[in-house]
């Protein structure tokens, strides 16, 4: 199994260039299945969830085609998708594929708009919380399918296909917005979504949709009115750039001093995230393509910062934030609202000397003088990457454990920060 061995305390100067959205890549990828035309998708990063979703979806009929470009540290490069669903094959997920890829339990909305019918296993737990999903089937009882839940599997039926109606959401939730976005863009007449996630992911994947035939208002406010359509067509569309890697760069610029230019990034993906940053000392400037982040000398400021769904502060880059604030001169709190159980790389910053204090969906982190480096063990996704984070700034090595994670979420990660002077090496085998 792969291991990242990260030396600490090298200061930061370069370009880093920044990847297509993940959260926006794996909705679009399911949205192939709304077609039996050509789906092109421009800038999807090269990450191990796109291929394995790719993969997925191929049991259900979709046939892709790779055009790769040869990836380079410091350019920007994505790779193009042909998404072909000619015909349906099979409206089964199975759980051995939906306990892998949890956003695989999307292709339930597209499955019924398209056949009438679905049948797909319960994600079943996950390290970060329950993560339930009554709004997904709550949205698609709306459009009109009949739901059971049978020996762990939602077995969804609209025989008729799916007809447009009201949502009101009870809970802000990106992925049962994405299913009712999907689902009410091939379905008879018009649907409201009341409490919509207003993440740019969703407006991504809406402004795909709009390029397939639907009709969609209200793109980035939480009320999204569908016109749909009974027969959707083939598109070309570009992934936005991905948000929570260009604020997971910023936050490790932030963290070991230096001046990085992230090719690509947008600020207005990531207001209340860069206003946290600026707090903690460190400059943000736009460039002509990108942000520029700086930090010198300044000593890290203690910023509190509570989790929320967007614009608020993201939940995906609040483990990332702690690292920072593991080092600030001072207290800083940081408070969970969106998943319970998303600390576990508290114990894991404790192992590099980091004073956290845990109680209940709040953390209070005690900045010292200085992390030391320990062997770690990435336990999920983002809480990986702030192990990534502590190492860089702690003195020594530090050696991470189950780098898997890492690979479901960041492209080519440890190349981009060698090439802007990180000692940072992958340890294959
Ligand atoms: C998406 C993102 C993930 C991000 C999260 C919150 C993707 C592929 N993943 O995950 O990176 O951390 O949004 O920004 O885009 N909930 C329910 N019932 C449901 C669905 C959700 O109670 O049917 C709850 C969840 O348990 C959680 C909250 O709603 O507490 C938000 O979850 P949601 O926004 O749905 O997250 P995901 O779409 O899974």
């Amino acid at each position: 199994m792969d291991r990242i061995k990260i030396i600490g305390g090298q200061r930061l100067s370069g370009t880093m260039p920044i990847s297509g959205a993940k959260n926006a890549a794996l909705p679009l990828l399911i949205a192939s299945l709304l077609t039996s035309d050509r789906l092109t998708l421009k800038n999807m990063p090269n990450l191990a969830d796109v291929a394995l979703l790719a993969r997925i979806l191929r049991n259900h009929g979709v046939d892709h085609l790779i055009e790769g470009k040869r990836a380079q540290p410091n350019v920007h490069v994505g790779e193009t998708y042909h998404l072909t669903a000619r015909d349906i094959v099979d409206t089964t997920a199975p759980y051995d594929m939906v306990s892998k890829m949890r956003a695989s339990f999307w292709v339930l909305a597209p499955l019924l708009a398209r056949c009438g019918e679905a049948k797909v296993s319960l994600p079943g737990g996950c390290a970060i919380g329950t993560r339930p999903v009554d709004l997904h089937l709550q949205a698609m009882k709306a459009l009109g399918a009949e739901i059971d839940i049978d020996a762990g599997y939602v077995v969804a039926k609209a025989p008729k296909g799916l007809r447009g109606n009201r949502i009101v959401f009870p809970k802000v939730s990106v992925g049962a917005t994405h299913a009712a976005l999907l689902g009410a863009s091939l379905c008879r007449g018009e649907t409201v979504i009341d409490n919509a996630a207003r993440e740019p992911e969703i407006g991504d994947v809406a402004h795909c949709l709009i390029k397939m035939g639907a009709l969609i208002e209200g793109i980035g406010t939480s009320t999204l009115r569908i016109q749909g359509r009974d027969r959707l067509e083939g598109a070309t569309h570009t992934v936005l750039p991905d948000r929570i890697e260009a604020g997971t760069f910023a936050m490790v610029v932030a963290a070991t001093g230096g001046d990085v230019v992230l090719e690509g990034a947008k600020r207005s993906l990531l207001d209340t995230a860069i206003d946290a940053l600026v707090q903690t000392g460190t400059e943000v400037t736009d460039t002509p393509t990108g942000l520029r982040i700086v930090r010198n000398g300044h000593h890290i400021e203690p910023i509190s910062v509570e989790t929320q769904p967007f614009p608020g502060f993201p939940t995906d880059l609040q483990a990332q934030f702690m690292a920072l604030m593991t080092r600030a001169k001072g207290t800083s709190v940081i408070r969970e609202t969106i998943f319970e159980n998303r600390f576990m790389h508290v114990q894991e910053l404790a192992r590099l000397g980091a004073d956290i204090h845990l109680h209940g969906d709040t953390a209070t982190i005690k900045g010292v003088r200085q992390l030391k480096g320990a062997p770690v063990m990435a336990t999920d996704l983002r809480a990986s990457v702030s192990l990534v984070i502590a190492g860089l700034m702690a003195e020594g090595e530090t050696m991470i454990n189950r780098v898997y994670h890492l690979d479901r979420g960041f492209e080519r990660l440890e190349e981009k920060l060698s090439a802007c002077g990180a000692q940072i090496e992958r340890i294959t085998g």
